[in-house]
């Protein structure tokens, strides 16, 4: 379907060997720095229909309208920006890099502003914590001679709450768990879950898995964005009478891991609705202010 957009939009397509999209203009434009602009198609379960795809469309009619720069759509992002990763791995990179994206999040409305120019990206880690106990009859086994796994996660998933907000802009999630041997009159004798630790320095991100004694599985590490790329975006926003807010993005981006690379990278997020309710289908942002978006981005790779 993707593809049928980049076709339409009179875009040339490539896939590459991770599974990632793009679409070049045709007809290459006057700048010879190669730009890119797009976000992930994919999406969480009971998900919205904005994280990423906004991020997709936007690109598409971005590109289309300014005749220059490339859309990328990035796979798989949200278990861990599988894309993004295999592109870097590869270094076949971009000069620059801009994405538009839903904020997921209430600041942009508090403060009455259609659009925001990201700062920064948080550092991700993530892994999985295996707690043992013993499996026995729920029925015949007395409180005091339980080792009860799931009762042992319970402590635990409450000290990782403690531990991650006793660090200045920390947070850490406990979102998946799974209890063996799983059955309504047996004691669990064994939990596995996950944990999703998140900073937005590289101090703080060491500090948070030190505290939370885990080994990542996963890491992507605190991205600045570009400072040359933020001032076009603070202009063009400013151009149009909008107020210029900034701040800095608690979800993981592929601009972050781009960026990570060594890509001057930039994000323009749009105002979510909703109260800024994300990863949920009640996720919204407003016709006007999307449209604003596109035409800031138009008007960025224009200019680069
Ligand atoms: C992506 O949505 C993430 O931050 O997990
Ligand atoms: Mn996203
Ligand atoms: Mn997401």
């Amino acid at each position: 379907m993707a593809r049928g957009w980049l076709e339409e939009a009179g875009l040339e397509v490539e896939v590459d060997e991770a599974g990632n999209l793009f679409g070049h203009v045709q007809v290459p434009g006057t700048g010879t720095r190669r730009i890119w602009t797009g976000s992930h198609l994919d999406t969480v379960p009971q998900g919205g229909k904005f994280d990423g795809a906004l991020g997709v469309v936007a690109a598409i009619e971005a590109v289309e309208r300014a005749g220059r720069g490339t859309v990328a759509i990035f796979r798989d992002e949200e278990r861990g920006c599988a894309g993004g990763r295999a592109l870097v791995s590869r270094g076949a990179l971009p000069d620059a890099f801009l994405e538009v994206h839903i904020e997921q999040g209430p600041r942009l409305a508090d403060a009455g502003a259609p659009l925001g120019v990201v700062s920064g990206v948080v550092g991700v880690s993530r892994g999985t914590i295996v707690i043992e106990g013993h499996a026995g009859h729920a029925g015949t086994t007395p409180m005091d001679a339980r080792d009860d796994a799931l009762v042992k996660a319970a402590e635990v998933v409450l000290r990782i709450r403690e531990t991650a907000s006793a660090i200045d802009g920390a947070v850490a999630t406990v979102g998946e768990l799974a209890v063996e041997p799983g059955a309504v009159n047996v004691i669990p004798s064994r939990v596995t879950f996950s944990i999703d630790a998140r900073a937005p320095d590289s101090e703080r991100c060491q500090q948070l898995i030190d505290a939370l004694g885990f080994e990542p599985t996963y890491r992507t590490s605190p991205a600045q964005m570009a400072p040359e790329l933020r001032g076009v975006l603070r202009a063009e926003i400013e151009a149009r009478g909008l107020p210029v807010v900034e701040l800095a993005s608690g979800a993981g981006h592929d601009a972050a891991v781009l960026a990570a690379a060594g890509v001057p990278s930039a994000m323009l997020f749009v105002r979510s609705l909703n109260g800024g309710v994300s990863h949920s289908p009640d996720e919204l942002s407003s016709e006007e202010d999307v449209a604003l978006a596109v035409d800031v981005l138009a008007a960025t790779l224009a200019r680069l």
